[in-house]
């Protein structure tokens, strides 16, 4: 059994040169969804176009719909890059995820945002019940009672406003045919309004997104970070790209925007498998998956796919065994019955004679495994969590090169990379009454009155379409390249950054050098709080202090 597992490593792994070859295609992929629609990666423009500071401020709610769990909060913005957050998480009942209406599921988020509002600002929700029984208010009258709430949508879609965006397509485990083409807040809106709460759906993000505007609130000592990416039941990401590059968006605002987050969908990067690895094993959970023949890519990193795709495995190699008894009823005959929680703490397992890994092997799967078998099946484990950490390190490298932020430029060239020292903030530059700081170059100073006179003209003449934050950018120490990841994988599965930082190193256009100067960091909370990051955002556009 160990001399077959050990072959099926060697089918997991993912050289020097297949990350190299599959990072180059990443940025043809990442191009061709600049260019056109409908290409294999989405390339969804978010219309933010300028990142968070740290400075915002207010109460909001944060409603969260993952891939596995329903999580809201409320977040206090401090404005001080620091927030406070009461958060309250339920999984998604599983029927839910196939429900034959949207509304069965929405109504469900409504129910258990009422729950929220009873357990955390029940004055709020009280005052307003009390107005609504009288008949003393119509929802308009009182909206500015109302708590603004931002939606983090885990899902592709198309945004059409702020608070508006129609659902593309399903991923991971849910599939509500009836919900796709329709737009994501007003089914929302429509099942809180039927509750009467006093809640008004005011923006819609993608949780890479959110991710993204959390790490830039919140990542220490600069706001220019680059990626906000998901490593959990499913993977993503979404970046700042030059909006000259994205030629299939033509926006009617003057000045154009210099920047935009796109959300990438990577998960559907080369859906054609010119470049993926591709085991019989991942060919089985593609075909007994709900959505078979997308998301190649995500099905070989998240943690959705990747105790399927152990869970194959196993099934190969256990008839080899000598002493492994599966029980006819074994778990390990039903799809989706190994977590990925399983994959972490075996991967981390340093007990002696594999103890831990075959306690859960005994509680999950019902299978009593000797020390040997269980070391088969954890080098199976190690093998599979690598090899995704290894194509984690692909879609990060891929827009790392394209962002061009390792490149040598003159406002790359700030000296003192990395000393705090020359961190600069905007307020400082203001106080100072316009002092030019030694270190900062010149072009850098030009895009800063560019910003401002970009800030005051947004204020006084708000531009529908477009997401802005008025307040001061910081200026990062140069050469740092700034990440903020979410996710179960890369919270707990062993050594996933250290995997993903190796595959970094192989890669000839970031090396030694690139990878020390990229900064990966949790966006601790980062859904909820990048959700009342652009609530917070429309209310400014809406001229609400
Ligand atoms: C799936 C969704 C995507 C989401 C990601 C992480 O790939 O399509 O929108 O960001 O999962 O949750």
């Amino acid at each position: 059994m160990i001399e077959r597992a050990r072959e099926l490593v060697k089918d997991f792994e993912y050289g020097k040169e297949d990350v190299r070859k599959a990072t180059r295609h990443f940025i043809k992929q990442m191009n061709e969804g600049l260019q056109r629609d409908g290409a294999t990666m989405g390339q969804i423009p978010s219309y933010v176009t300028s990142v968070p500071n740290g400075t915002e401020k207010g109460l909001y709610l944060a409603v969260d719909l993952g891939g596995t769990n329903l999580r809201i909060c409320s977040v206090h913005l401090l404005g001080n890059t620091k927030f406070s957050i009461i958060q309250s998480k339920c999984a998604i009942p599983s029927d839910l995820m196939l429900a034959k209406t949207a509304s069965d599921l929405f109504a469900f988020l409504a129910k258990e945002i009422r729950a929220f509002l009873k357990a955390n600002h029940n004055d709020q929700l009280k005052s307003h019940m009390i107005k609504v029984e009288s008949g003393h208010t119509n929802q308009k009258a009182c909206s500015d009672d109302f708590l603004r709430l931002g939606f983090t949508f885990s899902f592709a879609f198309e945004q059409h406003a702020l608070n508006k965006g129609s659902l593309l397509y399903w991923t991971k485990g849910f599939n509500i045919p009836d919900a796709i083409g329709q737009d994501i807040c007003g089914l929302l809106q429509t099942e809180i309004d039927n509750l009467h709460l006093p809640v008004i759906v005011a923006a819609l993000v993608n949780d890479t997104v959110g991710t993204l505007l959390a790490r830039s609130y919140e990542a220490p000592g600069t706001t220019m970070t680059l990626l906000g990416a998901i490593f959990g039941t499913g993977t993503n990401g979404a970046y700042v790209e030059k909006m000259q590059n994205l030629t299939k968006l033509e926006l009617s605002d003057q000045p154009p925007p210099e920047e935009m987050i796109l959300n990438t969908e990577w998960g559907s990067f080369d859906n054609a498998l010119d470049v993926l690895p591709n085991t019989p094993f991942d060919s089985i959970v593609d075909s007994e998956s709900i959505h078979p023949g997308i998301q190649m890519f995500e099905k070989r990193i998240s943690g959705l796919y990747l105790g399927e795709i152990l869970r194959q495995t196993i099934l190969d190699i256990v008839p080899l065994s000598t002493t492994i008894v599966i029980p006819k009823e074994s778990p390990l005959y039903q799809q989706f019955s190994i977590d990925t929680s399983f994959l972490s703490i075996a991967a981390g397992d340093t007990s002696p004679a594999l103890y831990v890994t075959r306690k859960e092997l005994l509680q999950t799967l019902d299978i009593e495994a000797s020390h040997e078998d269980a070391r088969a099946i954890r080098e199976l484990v190690l093998s599979i969590g690598r090899r995704a950490a290894r194509l984690a390190g692909v879609a990060i490298a891929g827009i790392v090169i394209k962002s061009g932020r390792l490149l040598p430029s003159p406002q790359n060239s700030i000296p003192n990379v990395g000393d705090k020292s020359s961190v600069v903030s905007t307020q400082q530059l203001l106080s100072n009454d316009r002092k030019i700081p030694e270190k900062l170059p010149k072009n850098f100073l030009e895009r800063f009155y560019q910003w401002i006179q970009r800030t005051f003209s947004s204020c006084f003449e708000p531009k529908p379409t477009l997401m802005q934050t008025p307040s001061p950018l910081k200026v990062e120490a140069a050469g740092i390249v700034d990440i903020g990841v979410d996710g179960s994988l890369i919270e707990h599965y062993p050594d996933f950054e250290k995997i993903i930082r190796t595959t970094l190193r192989d890669i000839e256009e970031i090396g030694l050098e690139g990878e020390k100067r990229i900064r990966i960091g949790i966006a601790k909370d980062g859904s909820g709080v990048g959700a009342a990051l652009v609530a917070r955002m429309a209310d400014l556009r809406t001229g609400k202090p």
